[in-house]
């Protein structure tokens, strides 16, 4: 079936070159149909539980690392399609995106979400606010020359004894940036020093979801420790 599938997708580009991505301002957001693409709606279930299953394998963390389970903020919420699974692990959960419309969706769906919207690069809450952050390929969609900033934004609202999720795209990091309308793979190193002194101690592909939906590029889950506030060397 892969010669239909090609043909699909060319006649796609060509209605829409580039794809359900339109760009805001100096960021990138997503036609509603495109927030999470899939061939078709089974693929699109699989593909959503099986990264509900893995967000879950990550936020079982917070328990072992001895993280408070008070407040979380998930960066580029989208529709909220996570955010109730995240929801479940925290007090209160507060989810931001740049995309007004989606946030309005998410609203809706999770009136007992705090829904906002807001920049991954301007972050409207006080230091050290959050037990944890999340984003879930968001990073990989904010231009090389703005990321730093976006990731000053998410160590400055972390709480020191905080855990850092990101599920991003690494695959294809270190070729030269593609255009406004493509994903900006990282190297994981990128991440670790801007989070410095934390340890990565999640870093893995989800490899799974290649077989599930035709990815661009497998999406890297990565765990930062929380910094432990006993030792003073590590902060
Ligand atoms: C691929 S979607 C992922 C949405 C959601 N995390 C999910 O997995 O369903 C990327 C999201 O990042 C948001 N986004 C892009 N740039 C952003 C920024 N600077 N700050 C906050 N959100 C941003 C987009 O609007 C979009 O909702």
């Amino acid at each position: 079936m892969a010669a239909p599938s090609l043909l699909k997708r060319a006649v796609r580009r060509l209605i829409r070159p580039h794809g359900s991505v339109v760009r805001q301002g100096e960021f990138v957001t997503f036609r509603p149909e495109g927030f999470v693409e899939a061939e078709d709606p089974g693929s699109l279930l699989c593909r959503h539980y099986y990264e509900v299953m893995q967000l879950r394998r990550c936020l079982g963390l917070i328990a072992e690392q001895g993280v408070k389970p008070g407040r979380s903020l998930e960066i580029g919420c989208g529709f909220g399609r996570l955010s109730p699974y995240i929801a479940e692990h925290f007090e209160q959960h507060t989810a931001v995106d740049i995309n007004t419309w989606a946030v309005s969706e998410a609203s809706r769906f999770y009136p007992k979400i705090s829904f906002s919207v807001a920049s991954a690069t301007e972050l409207p809450f006080p230091d050290h606010s959050f037990d944890a952050v999340i984003t879930w390929t968001v990073l990989q969609h904010i231009p090389n020359s703005l990321v730093g900033k976006a990731l000053s934004e998410i160590k400055r609202v972390a709480k020191p004894k905080s855990l850092i999720i990101l599920c991003e795209a690494t695959l294809y990091a270190g070729r030269p940036e593609k255009g406004w309308q493509y994903t900006h793979d990282r190297f994981p190193e990128l991440y670790a020093e801007a989070f410095s002194p934390r340890r990565l101690i999640v870093s893995e592909f989800i490899t799974e979801l290649d077989r599930i939906s035709s990815m661009g590029s497998p999406r890297r889950l990565m765990v930062f420790e929380p910094l432990d506030q006993a030792d003073p060397d590590k902060q």
